[in-house]
């Protein structure tokens, strides 16, 4: 395991944009998987700086989403699709065709949880995962206590979670409920991964992930398990962890 602890928000999100533009650079051909949050944000911009500075050629690059929220229109600007598109992908030249990212559509989800573990592998599996955490230390929307023997599936989004992201919907009540999710298993399947955490209302989870008991209580403590973990921390979600 390697953590960073950047020393200012302008570092955090260089650090996470550099770690994915070598890969890229490396493997032109890679995967990579993404989630959307308020933590990925600036590393989102200072990756779409990256790929206009270094001209890094995305078009032979693929990307995969973690999770998606159930019940809104994919045109939503809330969708982890359209933020994807807007806050990266269109910065980049990547090919459509070659961005999977789940359907908000809650028809569709029982077919995406059946194809998209098949897809990923199709893709040649997962080259590095980037991955939020949740005060409660979720990782996609696989919330304490679920199993993590589960591939794709469809999942109740935890009231402490809809707490947290409530400001951003504009209430609980415009809060999803349900959202669709890469489980832990196929998480864990990723070649490397790349835990980001920012601010003091995550140093706990950091904590539990990283130093506690590998438990379904604290699905990313999974992490801990991996050989290929990178973690990238700003000071305040650190504060616990020393
Ligand atoms: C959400 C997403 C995760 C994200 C995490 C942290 O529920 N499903 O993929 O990484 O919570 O979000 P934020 O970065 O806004 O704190």
């Amino acid at each position: 395991m390697k953590i960073i602890v950047a020393r200012s928000e302008k570092e955090f999100d260089q650090r996470a944009a550099q770690i994915v533009a070598k890969q890229i650079i490396a493997k032109p051909t890679s995967t990579i998987g993404f989630a959307t949050g308020n933590t990925t944000i600036g590393f989102h911009k200072e990756l779409t700086e990256y790929s206009k500075q270094l001209n890094l050629d995305w078009s032979k690059v693929k990307t995969v989403n973690l999770d998606e929220f159930l019940g809104i229109e994919e045109t939503s600007p809330m969708s982890v699709s359209y933020r994807m598109f807007e806050q990266l992908l269109d910065g980049t030249n990547i090919d459509k065709d070659n961005v999977l990212v789940p359907s908000t559509n809650i028809q569709l989800a029982e077919k995406t949880c059946r194809e998209y573990a098949t897809l990923i592998q199709a893709l040649g599996g997962v080259d590095l995962q980037v991955l939020g955490i949740g005060s409660n230390g979720h990782i996609g929307m696989n919330e304490p206590g679920t199993p993590w023997t589960l591939d794709m599936h469809i999942t109740d989004i935890a009231e402490k979670t809809r707490e947290d992201k409530a400001p951003m919907w504009g209430g609980i009540d415009k809060t999803p409920k349900k959202g669709i999710t890469m489980g832990v298993r196929l998480i864990m399947q990723a070649k490397t991964q790349l835990l980001m955490a920012k601010g003091e209302s995550k140093a706990k989870a950091i904590r539990d992930t990283l130093r506690g008991d590998i438990s379904t209580q604290v699905p990313a403590s999974a992490l801990q398990m991996h050989p290929d973990l990178i973690v990238l921390l700003d000071e305040a979600a650190a504060s616990l962890l020393w």
